[in-house]
C-alpha cells in the first residue's frame, strides 16, 4: 500500500470512490447532502486539474493495480475580518471498505497535513457530518480538535 500525490491519469478510479463518498453522506442527511445528478462526473474535471495545483492536496491510496483511498483537499481564503488568512481544508476522505482498519486513512490524513504545513498554513479544517464518529475519531488521533458545530432547520417538505 502506497500513500502518494495522484496524478491526473488517477482521476478515473477516483471517480466511483466520489459516488460512494456521495452516497455514503445523502443516506445520512439527504437534506444536507442534496447532491445534483452527476456530481462524481463534475468532480472529474475539478480533480483533474486539482492534480497539477500547488495549493491543492490531492493524495492517493494505491494498493496497486488499484486505487482504495483518496484524500483532497485545497488552500481557502478566509474572510477579511480574521487575522489567518488561509487555511488548508480537506475536502472528503475515503478509503474502500475492505482496506479500512490498516491505518491508509491515518496515512492520507497524515500526509494531507504535512503538505499543507510545507505550504505555509497555519491550519488544518474539515467539516464531518454529525453521525460520523468513526472520522472525528480518526481526526482527533491525528490531532484534530472539535470546532464549531453546523446547525440545519429544514423550512421546507
Ligand atoms: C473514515 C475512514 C476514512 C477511515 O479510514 P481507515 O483507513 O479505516 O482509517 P484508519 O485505519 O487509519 O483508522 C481507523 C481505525 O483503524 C485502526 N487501525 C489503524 N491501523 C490498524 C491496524 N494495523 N490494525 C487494526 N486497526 C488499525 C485505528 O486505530 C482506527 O481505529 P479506531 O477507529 O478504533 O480508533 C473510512 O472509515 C471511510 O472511508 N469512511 C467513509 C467516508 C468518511 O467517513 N470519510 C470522512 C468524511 S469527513
Amino acid at each position: 500500500m502506497e500513500v502518494r500525490p495522484a496524478a491526473p491519469a488517477d482521476v478515473p478510479a477516483v471517480v466511483p470512490m466520489v459516488a460512494k463518498i456521495c452516497a455514503f453522506h445523502e443516506a445520512w442527511d439527504p437534506a444536507k447532502y442534496s447532491f445534483l445528478p452527476g456530481t462524481p462526473e463534475r468532480y472529474r474535471h475539478w480533480l483533474t486539474t486539482r492534480a497539477g495545483d500547488e495549493r491543492s492536496v490531492f493524495l492517493v491510496a494505491d494498493a496497486n493495480p488499484k486505487l482504495v483511498g483518496f484524500l483532497i483537499g485545497t488552500v481557502e481564503n478566509e474572510i477579511p475580518i480574521y487575522r489567518l488568512k488561509q487555511y488548508g481544508f480537506i475536502h472528503d476522505l475515503w478509503v474502500d471498505e475492505d482496506y479500512r482498519h490498516e491505518g491508509v486513512g491515518r496515512q492520507l490524513v497524515m500526509m494531507a497535513v504535512e503538505r499543507f504545513k510545507a505550504m505555509g498554513m497555519e491550519q488544518v479544517r474539515l467539516d464531518t457530518a454529525f453521525p460520523n464518529d468513526v472520522a472525528r475519531k480518526l481526526f482527533a488521533s491525528c490531532g484534530f480538535r472539535p470546532s464549531t458545530t453546523e446547525m440545519l432547520l429544514q423550512l421546507t417538505v
